[in-house]
This record gives structure tokens, sequence and C-alpha cells, in this order.
């Protein structure tokens, strides 16, 4: 079936290929842009691949074959050995193009058709959203990553000199600066547990966070899966302890959402930050914030935005979303990656995900002198693994794979462990991930001098 490029604005952008056309553009009768037919192309067959592939995501994750139509979507760098996606993920050529179309539609007249076309339709993706975290669309906001939504709740929840915040010294780095500025500015206090790395026993993550609340704990703050070495938190059951003693739980969720189960029921959150340029692939400067409906009117907004008709009511999750003027299309082509994952299947993804970690980590593991600091049991991990070699000092190997290889890692070293985070992502293949174990087993049995 051929989609023109006005059913693709339409439809693709803002409510997925598979959604009713939305709007007619003044640009439907130009010629398609470079790369639109091939990114459409390419999301079809996508689609069609699988369409037909096996129900059960374990034999999807391993049938080879599958993955093929989704790694030559997209256009990345393969001279690289890109084995960094936690910071930031590419987005494939279908996003891509979903971005540009109205990118570029929003030119044409900005307060017109970036104004009064296309934010519009940003609610389209919000209920998209809302449907896929599982809450309520007025309870999900759309953010540009993971930090503004955390900001808005760490600056914006009302607490008192004396009160404290609780989080564990593997949490974000860049977070624990807020309460610090909170610290100085209104006194109130930050303090820190550690947990064991691996942590595989949820109830001993729960017991440090209970024996470490006071009568004044407020807050706290807990990774959804821990930047540094991917592991997954039990934040069902931290939030749940926790509530039952009046404490908020903020859930960084940077690592999260599309990458391993995100529900707001399975999680039994009250606020999850995400950036949905990491795991989902959709553009960069895109995430959501989601805050359970009583505790909105509770939270001030980083940007002042009452009352309305200027900007939105306490009540209004969008009042975390003032921000001025911005465009809205890197937000409209957040569906077109919503679309890639729904053809994908989600449980499938996240079942790729897991495989492709243990591709690499089979051929290693048996290895001398080799830390995993991830645990690789069900469900405590994704694809993000920090492993240690004994003897191979991890920021020398890190820079010996870049400069000897071109293979893209990150070398870590902190107080409590030391290892090189390796992230694939769901464009990489197997052959690049058995070129990577080989150049592990290579350098332990020679070495990097
Ligand atoms: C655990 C964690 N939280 C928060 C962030 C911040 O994400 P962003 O810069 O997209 O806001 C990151 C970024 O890598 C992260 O790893």
């Amino acid at each position: 079936m051929g989609v023109s490029r006005r059913s693709f604005l339409s439809s693709a952008v803002a409510a997925g290929i598979a959604g009713p056309p939305l709007f007619v553009a003044g640009a439907a009768g130009a010629a398609p842009a470079s790369g639109f037919d091939a990114a459409v192309a390419a999301a079809d067959r996508i689609a069609a691949r699988f369409g037909t592939a096996a129900a059960d995501p374990a034999a999807a994750a391993a049938d080879l074959e599958l993955w093929r139509e989704v790694q030559a979507a997209w256009a990345v760098d393969r001279s690289i050995l890109n084995l960094e996606n936690g910071g930031l993920q590419p987005a494939c050529a279908y996003v891509n193009q979903a971005f540009g179309e109205a990118w570029r539609y929003a030119n044409e007249a900005p307060s017109y058709t970036n104004a009064r076309i296309l934010w519009p339709k940003v609610e389209q993706v919000r209920a998209r959203l809302a449907r896929a975290f599982g809450c309520d669309t007025e309870e999900m906001a759309i953010t540009r990553n993971t930090t503004e939504g955390f900001l808005a709740v760490a600056l914006g929840f009302p607490m008192e000199r004396g009160d404290e915040v609780l989080t564990t010294t593997q949490d974000y780095h860049r977070f624990r600066n807020a309460f610090l500025q909170r610290q100085e500015r209104e006194g109130i206090v930050l303090r820190s547990i550690q947990l064991p790395i691996p942590a595989e026993d949820a109830g001993e993550v729960v017991r440090r966070f209970e024996e470490a609340i006071t009568r004044r704990t407020r807050v706290i703050l807990l990774s959804h899966l821990f930047q540094l070495t991917g592991q997954v938190m039990p934040i069902r059951a931290v939030v749940q302890m926790a509530r039952a003693r009046n404490i908020l739980v903020i859930v960084d969720g940077a690592h999260g959402f599309s990458h391993v189960p995100a529900t707001r029921d399975g999680l039994d959150c009250d606020v999850y930050t995400t950036s949905l340029h990491k795991w989902l692939g959709a553009p960069h400067g895109t995430g959501f914030l989601y805050v359970r409906r009583e505790l909105i009117p509770k939270i001030w907004p980083l940007m002042p935005s009452v009352p309305p008709p200027a900007g939105f009511t306490r009540d209004d999750i969008r009042k975390f979303e003032a921000r001025g003027t911005a465009s809205a299309a890197p937000f409209l082509a957040i569906g077109a990656a919503l679309d890639v994952v729904d053809r994908i299947g989600l449980e499938r993804k996240m079942a790729r995900l897991v495989w492709l970690r243990e591709r690499w980590v089979a051929k290693v593991a048996e290895l001398p002198g080799v830390r995993f600091n991830t645990s690789r049991r069900p469900g405590l991990g994704g694809a993000i693994m920090n492993v240690d070699f004994e003897g191979l000092h991890p920021v020398a190997l890190a820079k010996w794979l870049w400069d000897k290889h071109r293979a893209l890692v990150a070398g870590i070293e902190n107080a409590e462990f030391r290892g090189i985070r390796v992230v694939p992502a769901i464009y990489t293949t197997e052959d690049e991930l058995d070129r990577f174990a080989d150049l592990l087993l290579h350098a332990r049995k020679r070495g990097i001098g």
C-alpha cells in the first residue's frame, strides 16, 4: 500500500500509520523529500516481517533473520562499534523522516503551522504515551528529557527546613545537585545509602531504605535502572514501603521506558520521569513525566504557568510543559517512534535487548578475573552490562577499544566499583557483538599494552 507524503504527515507523525488521517497540510502536493519513500518502505518491511514472526518473545529474539529489517532501518555509522547507547540513542530513518516532515511543514508559516496546526496534535501523542505507560492522559506531561521532569518535581515539591531526601550513591549524580541546591537554599537534608553491587535481593534493597528513613524523610529518589550498571531496582516494593510512611518516591526512569517492563501499574509509582531519546528511539530532546493525579496540584512547575488563560491551572498536568516557544516537530515524531515499537512488538523488543546482552556476555563469562557489576538474573537487567576484568583498568580498556578498534564503551571507576559499561541497542547486529567479544578475549589473553 502506497503512503503519500500527505498521509504520512497526517497519520504517521501524530497518530501512527494505522491511525486515521489527522490533517491535510499545505505541503501535500510537494514532491517527496529525499529519503521519504525509503523511510516509509523500511517501516512497512518491519511491519510485514514482524507480522508473521513468532509470538513467543524469546523465540523471536533469537531469530537472526527477523531483525535484519530493524538493523537496516537505522542509518548509523557502522564503522563505529557503538556500544555506548546509554546516553543517547539514534532514531531510525522513519522517525527522522517524520521529524523532518513536521519540521519542514512547521516552517511554512510557523505562527500558523507550528502553533495552530502542529501543537494541538501533540495531544494525540500524549494520549498514545499515556496508553503505553498505562496512566490517564491527564497524568502525562511531555517533556524534553528525564531531567526536565525530575527537576519539576525535585524543586517543586514543597519541603521545609530539616526535611530529608533519601537516595542511593548510584543514583544519577546530577540529580543530587537539585537537592544540594535546596539544601543550601532551604535547609533540607540529602542523605544517601549504599546498595550491594549487583543488588539481587529486592528485600535487602527495601530493608536498607527502611533503615535509613527518619521521621523527617519526605522524598526518596530511586532510579528504575542505575545509570552506570543498568541494574533494575525493585521500584514497586520501595514505593509501597514508602507510601505507607507518606514518603514520595521519585522514580528516575531514564533507562526504563521501552527497555524493561515499565507501566504505572506494574511499578505502582506516583512519579516517573523518563527520556524518550534513549530506549524509545524518539527524537533527541523528548521525554515524559507521569504524575499521579492527586499529586499534580501539590507540585509547583519549573516555569510558572498559572493562572489561565496565559497558563494552566494547578491541577492541569500541562503546567509542567510551560517552556515558552518551541517546535512541535520532535514531540510529534514520538508518534512515529511508538509506531516502530508497535510493529516490532514491545515484548519482542525487550527480549531482544536481553538477548543482545547475552550474545557477548556468554562469550566472556568464563574468563579468569571477570566480575559482573550487573545481575544477569531474569528481570534484574536489560541490555546494559557493567563488567570488570581483573588486571585490566576499565578506563584504559575503554581507551584501547576506541583508539585501536573504534569500539565505543564507557570506562568507569568510582569509590564503589569499576568496569566498562556496554550498551547495545535494538539496531546492534550479532556480528558486531561477536566482534566485540573477540576484542575482549584478545585483551584478556594478550593485554592492551
Ligand atoms: C539514570 C539517569 N537519570 C537521568 C539521566 C538524564 O537523562 P537526560 O539527560 O535525558 O535528562 C540519565 C542520563 O544518562 C541517566 O542515566
